[in-house]
């Protein structure tokens, strides 16, 4: 059986005495040291950048949006779609300029993409300015290898391909002040046939209870408002555990513990959402009212070879059981079109969905075939103007239903948190829903981080607007 390294407290011990060791060199360098961390792709990402930030910290370096001043540079990368792996490859061609100007900088590359054997051989032989690529397992020794960077010089390649690693006590520099995610499992067991994520990502490794619980407790004493517990499917939580928990016991206790804060949750899948599932969100008060359910498409053939194993009748019988226990549940999903051999009949059954459903939010993808999976290998003949065709339409008749959804919203006061200044003049803040909807909002900038009483004064598809009691 595949094994699951779990990392010891004394190997993390150990990392955290060469970032010391580390910050002895940087000390000594004639300029602040600082470092730009540049994160693609999901939450997952964003959660790892923290802990890649945190060790930087412990490091000694600060942190610049510029990569001319950064002495050492960690691209983030995302693997989902080809058009996430161009923009990396484009970014990372540009920093050979910076290269040439500031030859001590160092350039690091990791994430989903570089752990693509592909992906590493070409980095290997056509981007030679990056000095250091790894793979989401080994993230956990990130000082060892910044350490032997600076003091040997050579390029690294570390893109071990195993089941994957959980490690406890990495340090974390949190991105935001009041939101914050957790990550309570790692890597995917459901080989969706488009997906790279199982490979790239490894096998479901799951967090232990304790461990997440002491994480969110500690977050709800410093004040945090908004925690994301995070895994691919949150709904298979704790099977591979010594002592098995499900997913909504875990919710539940995380609900019972002490503080004024929302509890969100990502990504659900469709098979693993149980009535029980529902029926802990109804009851814990905490558990904000909203569910990301992706359906990816709405036809049963099509579900069959994506090999999502289940259907559309399971998807919208499951919504209809949680829209009977939470009456204002916010929903949101994800659908790929143009999925190989998706005919045109087909199609309309993904807009059949939508209608019935009536989603908040919908994130929508043209199929990107991913080297390595079984999709990638499929007939694929649909020419792309049809598929853009369809996904046009598909995005057309969620914009009218996101409108009228948020038209609902007028006239209505939510208890909100104020999560962001408005980059727009016409606005002071941004605000999210309990259902984390968008407001902009007028107010005073004092209550930025804290839940307050918003006002909905006016609505469009893409967000709400209003004022502060
Ligand atoms: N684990 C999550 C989502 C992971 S990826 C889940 O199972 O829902 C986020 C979304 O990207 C997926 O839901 C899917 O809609 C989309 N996606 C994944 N692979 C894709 C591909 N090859 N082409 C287009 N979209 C893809
Ligand atoms: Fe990819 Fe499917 Fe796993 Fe989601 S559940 S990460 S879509 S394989
Ligand atoms: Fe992308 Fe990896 Fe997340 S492929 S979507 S960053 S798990």
């Amino acid at each position: 059986m595949e094994r699951t390294t779990v990392i010891s407290p004394a190997e993390i011990e150990k990392q955290l005495n060469i970032c010391q060791t580390v910050a002895g060199l940087t000390a000594q360098w004639p300029q602040r040291p600082l470092a730009f961390v540049d994160t693609y792709g999901c939450q997952q990402n964003e959660a790892d950048s923290e802990r890649i930030r945190g060790y930087l910290e412990k490091m000694g370096f600060g942190f610049t949006g510029s990569e001319e001043e950064a002495r050492i540079i960690v691209i983030n990368t995302c693997a989902i779609r080809e058009h996430a792996e161009q923009r990396v490859f484009g970014n990372v061609g540009a920093l050979v300029h910076v290269k040439r100007r500031h030859p001590d900088t160092l350039i690091c590359l990791c994430g989903c993409m570089a752990q693509q054997p592909q992906v590493a051989q070409k980095i290997r032989e056509s981007y030679r300015h990056v000095d250091l690529v790894f793979g989401p397992h080994v993230l956990w020794k990130f000082p060892e290898m910044v350490h032997a960077l600076l003091t040997r010089r050579s390029r690294m390649f570390l893109t071990p391909d195993e089941p994957g690693s959980i490690a406890e006590g990495i340090p974390v520099v949190r991105q935001d002040s009041a939101k914050a995610w957790v990550s309570i499992m790692y890597g995917c067991n459901n080989f969706c046939s488009y997906c790279i994520v199982p490979y790239v990502r490894g096998r479901e490794r799951s967090r232990k209870p304790e461990d997440i619980l002491a994480e969110v407790r500690q977050l709800a004493e410093e004040g945090y408002k908004d925690i994301t517990l995070l895994g691919q499917n949150v709904n298979s939580y704790g099977r591979d555990l010594d002592e098995p928990m499900d997913f909504a016991g875990l919710l539940e206790r995380v609900n019972n513990l002490p503080g004024d804060f929302l509890i969100r949750f990502m990504t659900s899948h469709p098979k693993d959402a149980t009535r029980k599932l529902f029926e802990t969100m109804a009851k814990c008060e905490k558990v904000a009212p909203v569910l990301h359910l992706p359906f990816q498409a709405g036809n049963d053939r099509i579900l069959k070879v994506m090999n999502r194993r289940h259907t559309r009748t399971e998807y919208l019988e499951k919504i209809r059981a949680l829209k009977a226990l939470i009456p204002d549940i916010v929903l949101t999903s994800d659908v790929i079109v143009g999925f190989p051999g998706e005919t045109a009949e087909e199609f309309e059954d993904t807009l059949r969905v939508l209608e019935e459903v009536r989603f908040d939010a919908l994130f929508t993808f043209i199929y990107s075939p991913r080297p390595g999976t079984p999709a990638a290998e499929m007939d694929d003949s649909m020419p792309r103007e049809e598929k853009l065709a369809n996904f046009n339409r598909l995005t057309a008749l969620q914009d009218a239903i996101s409108e009228e959804k948020h038209a609902a919203y007028v006239g209505k006061t939510l208890r909100c948190l104020i999560d962001g200044l408005s980059d727009d003049s016409r606005w002071d803040l941004t605000a999210r829903t309990p259902g984390n909807r968008l407001i902009r909002v007028v107010g005073n900038p004092s209550a930025l981080g804290q839940f307050r009483d918003v006002k909905i004064t006016g609505a469009n598809k893409w967000s709400l607007f209003g004022e502060l009691i």
